[in-house]
């Protein structure tokens, strides 16, 4: 007999937990995800999350600034959408209990964050993600949704052009199952880990925009992906903007303070890839540090540090020995963020009925080509409820449809080729090999031969993914068999990153091209969509929304 859902979520990060708070209790939900729900990555959010919510600022300035920092890619409609209501959703969460941190009259402290025009971005010092992911798991669990944990989902079930659901592998006994859903909501985050080296968990292998593209819908300007100023050397854990947006500096090997040079005004919080690339210019022609630039923290004082930046302070101690209250923090820009994802409307619809994305997997398109620091964990919320309530509505007006098993039994093929083959290639070893591509070819600073070349090694690792063979083919908790799934999530994403950022001849946002170093928009003012095909993905575009703020100058 399938398990059978009303609304069924896969991910239970925040933008997943939102989605299922959101469905009415008189539905049956069900959560799905392949880790425990506070095991998700929201919880490695550190900085904050952005709302206009003093009297002196106002939701037309946050879009402002969100529009800007976009590069004009980002779809206005949702960004007003986002802007307009954040302030009611922070209200929420401070109903729901969430600990923001508090100024000295005792309201919801904000702190400065790059790109923004105005200090806008709530706190829990500096684990925000941490304090949001275990609050919404409290409301979870009051919600009585039922949680399969540690569950893999392999595919989605489309029939006759709808969403029905999933196939799933409980990780613990290795059996797949179909999970019949009148609506499907993807909230499975990020693809970081196509990188080599990223702050994203080693989960975040994009599972949840690989199933939608296969199942047909298009990815969106998938070759948009965020390199964040700060992540400490070597290892590639972050190191929250909040460290400068409270008033940290960055220097070169020459002691300068080199963003005046880029980003005179706003300096160290000029958007995110702004400071990336002038960071990665700094070590690129020499005035770096042993392949990184400086973090200096030490004349905030012991006090303001471990007030506010706690777990920074422990973990550069950690993981490279330093101590930020005595010297400054070795850092580099790492992948962090994918801008693109599932296309969807602003109600978190995708193109297929019953299937709905929210979060860093979606498109809406609040982000762009440059999402602002601050932004993302307030779009799980903001579109994390707008998807569920949707897809709550959806599965009211929907009948439950009879299964045909096909899916099921394809499913119970692909992976058993999977586990009976004896020799082959090894999953760790190709996910590092495709890391290792994007990490070179497809970096801060992209030339048409850099990515043609890129290309070419990826067509060459593709097929080699067909002979994929395990050392351990037992049911109980295989995780190299989950390794293997992830790799085909992983080299889908790796193609449309690769494919859209090829052809796309312009700068904008993070996307940077020595070759074509201006935005260009007459030609290229359009989001990608990247179609699967077995010849690999076919390029579209569609036009951006723009409503109220006209294109500009984009300068910090
Ligand atoms: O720097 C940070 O704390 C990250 C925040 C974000 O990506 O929004």
């Amino acid at each position: 007999m399938p398990l059978e859902h009303d609304v069924l979520i896969v991910g239970a990060g925040l933008a997943g937990m939102r989605a299922a708070i959101a469905v009415p209790t008189h539905l049956n939900v069900g959560v799905i995800s392949k880790v425990h729900p506070v095991r998700s990555h929201s919880v490695a959010a550190e900085g904050g999350i952005n709302a206009a919510i003093r009297p002196e600022d106002s939701w037309e300035s946050h879009m402002y600034d969100t529009v800007k920092g976009s590069d004009w890619l980002g779809d206005q409609d949702a960004i007003e959408i986002l802007c307009r209501e954040a302030p009611g959703d922070i209200m929420e969460l401070e109903r729901m209990g969430a600990l923001f941190s508090r100024d000295p009259q005792g309201r919801i402290d904000q702190r400065n964050f790059g790109g923004l025009g105005f200090p806008r971005t709530c706190y829990v010092a500096d684990r925000t993600g941490h304090a949001l992911v275990h609050l919404l798991y409290e409301q979870l669990v009051k919600r009585a949704a039922h949680v399969y944990e540690e569950w893999y989902v392999t595919s989605l079930i489309v029939e006759e052009g709808v969403c029905r659901g999933v196939v799933a592998l409980n990780i613990f006994n290795g059996e797949l199952t179909e999970i019949r859903a009148k609506a499907v909501v993807l909230a499975t985050g990020g693809y970081g880990r196509v990188y080599l080296i990223s702050t994203n968990g080693l989960i975040n292998t994009g599972d949840g925009m690989a199933l939608a593209y296969r199942a047909g819908v298009p990815l969106q300007d998938m070759e948009f992906v965020q390199f964040h100023p700060t992540t400490l050397k070597e290892t590639g854990i972050l190191i929250t903007e909040g460290a400068r947006g409270e008033g940290g500096y960055l220097f070169n090997a020459r002691g300068e303070r080199f963003m005046e040079k880029y980003a005179p005004k706003m300096m160290e919080l000029a958007s995110r890839d702004v400071v990336s690339r002038a960071e990665y210019q700094e070590i690129l022609e020499g005035r770096g540090v042993d392949g990184c630039v400086m973090l200096d923290l030490r004349h905030l004082g012991k006090a303001k540090i471990m007030e506010k930046l706690p777990q920074i302070w422990e973990l550069s101690i950690t993981y490279v020995g330093v101590d930020p209250v005595e010297a400054p923090i070795p850092v580099t820009p790492g992948v962090h963020y994918s801008m693109g994802g599932i296309l969807t409307d602003i109600h978190g619809a995708t193109p297929i009925r019953g299937l709905f994305a929210a979060g860093e997997c979606a498109s809406v398109s609040v982000h762009g080509a440059n999402r602002l620091g601050g932004n993302a964990l307030m779009e799980t919320i903001v579109y994390g409820r707008r998807a569920g309530t949707r897809a709550a509505e959806y599965a009211e007006q929907t009948q439950p449809a009879p299964s045909s098993g096909r899916v099921l039994q394809q499913e119970r093929e692909r992976i058993g080729a999977i586990l009976s083959r004896k020799e082959g290639e090894r999953a760790g070893l190709l996910r590092e090999e495709i890391g290792k591509v994007m990490a070179d070819h497809f970096g801060i600073l992209r030339t048409r031969e850099r990515m043609e070349e890129g290309k070419r090694k990826l067509a060459e690792i593709r097929p080699r993914l067909e002979k994929i063979a395990l050392h351990d083919r037992g049911k109980t908790f295989n995780l190299e068999l989950i390794d293997a799934l992830q790799i085909f999530s992983i080299m889908d994403l790796a193609e449309c990153i690769a494919e859209g950022a090829a052809v796309r001849e312009e700068s904008r946002g993070a996307h940077s091209r020595p070759d074509f170093p201006k935005r260009d928009d007459v030609n290229w003012l359009k989001h990608t969509l990247a179609y699967r095909s077995e010849a690999g993905p076919r390029l579209d575009y569609r036009p951006v929304t723009i409503t109220r703020v006209p294109l500009g100058e984009r300068k910090y």
